[in-house]
């Protein structure tokens, strides 16, 4: 009974798999997959939380906070490089749970990514509404907000309440778009997102270049602000806090690894694109959030728009840059919408595939080559997710799904290590198992320091899963009935 459980699908067989299906198209080269792993990357993080992290908890000190967080990122994306090269499969972290741990890891991983994926793409369209909204108001076009914020919301003592707000429309307007661009196709969708990304990537390097001439650097004075008192504000308990809010922004490169059967040459390039994407946005995270905290005071960033704060902070000199700061965030924001939407079909697809989720799930688009059902189905429910709840809410239950699925990965390095020591991996993680290591303690430790209500959120979904799993999945299941 726990053997069938712990039921592992051989790396071989694995490969041949992905070598006979030609459904997807192979057309993403090193460039196109390191664009998609910014596109998942850079968007609600460095738009909104760095400035509510930096009035909050850290100050100036927020620099630190993207250091250290950029840290524990890079020792799980070390861990993904490795298994994207050596099992490129559509699967992501799924498919190297089956591969290692057994078929109940792997579903319980892949349930755990709908966390990241599904209500990741509807959290950052809720902040793509934020900023969406506000743009409009600059133009005198004001969009009420019962028809632009969340319905329900979580009061710590009364529990769920309503706010007599309908739904969030423009959330799930964008929502609908990017899911209708992603059943066209893949090419078409790279291409878009590559413009996006240029866009995004443009507007942050003009925020740099031009925003160091209007650094005061008195508001780096003090650059750590004394602790008051309670633990995470200010002081370096501030800097740990911070660094938990702000890990949100380097969640999206993994994302690179749900395209692996669309890359042309996988082996070599899903660990360019991994590590490529990861690397850029720290280089960048790390100058923003200099300048951001040079040019306006750290307490006066606790706002849905802190960049377009901080440009009107430096005086008329900068003016021009407000409204392409609220233009690279939008794009930003739909980029990164867009990657998560992408991502999360592509798992199910493989699922399905492996039997342990319906057969119609694996159905790919006729014309378009794409995974239609799932991608529509995906974009239906992120579409009410994000109609529905508060981006807080949703937030910290990525944060909590996306942080498992980083330690169940960086636990699966060490295990395959260990399994098979000399199946050929084109990538390898360096410093095993001390990398793995690293990536496991650092995503345990920021998910201790979620809310119990989180935790309980992950339960119940996880309590769900199981029941599927043990009902449909286990049934159905490929590698079972071998
Ligand atoms: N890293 C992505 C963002 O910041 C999820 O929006």
């Amino acid at each position: 009974m726990f053997k069938d459980l712990v039921v592992r699908k051989p790396i071989d067989q694995l490969m041949k798999e992905a070598a006979n299906t030609r459904e997807l198209k192979r057309v993403l080269g090193p460039l196109n997959l390191t664009t998609l792993g910014i596109g998942a990357i850079i968007g609600a993080g460095i738009f909104v939380l760095t400035g509510q992290a930096a009035a909050q908890y850290a100050g100036p000190a927020i620099v630190f906070s993207f250091i250290f967080s950029g840290f524990g990122a890079a020792m799980a994306a070390l861990c993904y490089a490795e298994f994207a090269s050596t099992v490129p499969i559509s699967g992501s972290a799924y498919t190297y749970a089956y591969a290692t741990l057994g078929e109940l890891f792997a579903w319980i991983i892949g349930w755990d990514l709908m966390l990241e994926y599904l209500f990741g793409a509807s959290t950052v369209a809720v902040g793509w509404s934020g900023y969406v909204v506000s743009f409009l108001e600059d133009f005198g076009i004001i969009v009420p907000s019962y028809l632009s914020s969340a319905p329900l919301t979580q009061d710590p003592v009364l529990g769920w309440q309503t706010t007599g707000a309908f739904l969030n429309l423009p959330a799930m307007f964008i929502v609908a778009v990017m899911t209708v661009l992603l059943v066209i196709g893949i090419k078409e969708s790279a291409v878009f997102n590559n413009i996006i990304v240029l866009v995004k990537i443009s507007v942050l390097i003009l925020f740099i270049t031009f925003g160091i001439a209007y650094i005061k650097t008195g508001n780096w004075v003090p650059f750590i602000p004394p602790n008051t008192g309670e633990f995470g504000h200010f002081g370096l308990s501030g800097i740990l806090r911070g660094a938990g809010v702000i890990f949100f922004a380097y969640f999206g490169f993994d994302a690179v690894s749900t395209a692996a059967q669309e890359a042309r040459n996988p082996k070599k390039d899903m660990p360019i694109g991994i590590i490529s994407s990861l690397a850029i946005s720290t280089v960048l995270y790390i100058a923003v959030s200099l300048v951001l905290t040079g040019l306006v005071k750290y307490d006066q960033l606790l706002v849905p728009d802190p960049i377009a704060v901080a440009v009107n902070a430096a005086g008329p000199g900068l003016f021009w840059l407000r409204p392409l700061v609220k233009i690279g965030a939008i794009a930003g924001l739909s980029s990164v919408v867009l990657v998560l939407l992408l991502s999360q079909p592509r798992i199910f697809y493989t699922m399905a595939k492996d039997g342990l989720l319906p057969k119609r799930f694996a159905s790919i688009h006729p014309r378009f080559k794409t995974p239609y059902v799932t991608t529509i189905l995906t974009g239906i429910i992120a579409m009410f997710v994000a109609g529905l709840f508060p981006i807080e809410i949703l937030g910290a239950l990525v944060s909590i799904g996306t942080l498992l699925a980083f330690a169940i990965v960086s636990a699966s390095v060490i295990v395959l290590r260990r399994t098979q020591p000399d199946l050929p991996r084109p990538f390898k993680t360096p410093f095993v198992p001390w990398v793995p290591i690293f990536g496991m303690l650092f995503s345990f430790t920021q998910m201790i320091a979620l809310p119990v209500d989180t935790w309980l959120r992950l339960l119940i979904w996880m309590a769900i899963g199981l029941v599927i799993y043990f009902s449909y999945g286990r049934k159905h299941s490929k590698v079972q009935n071998m």
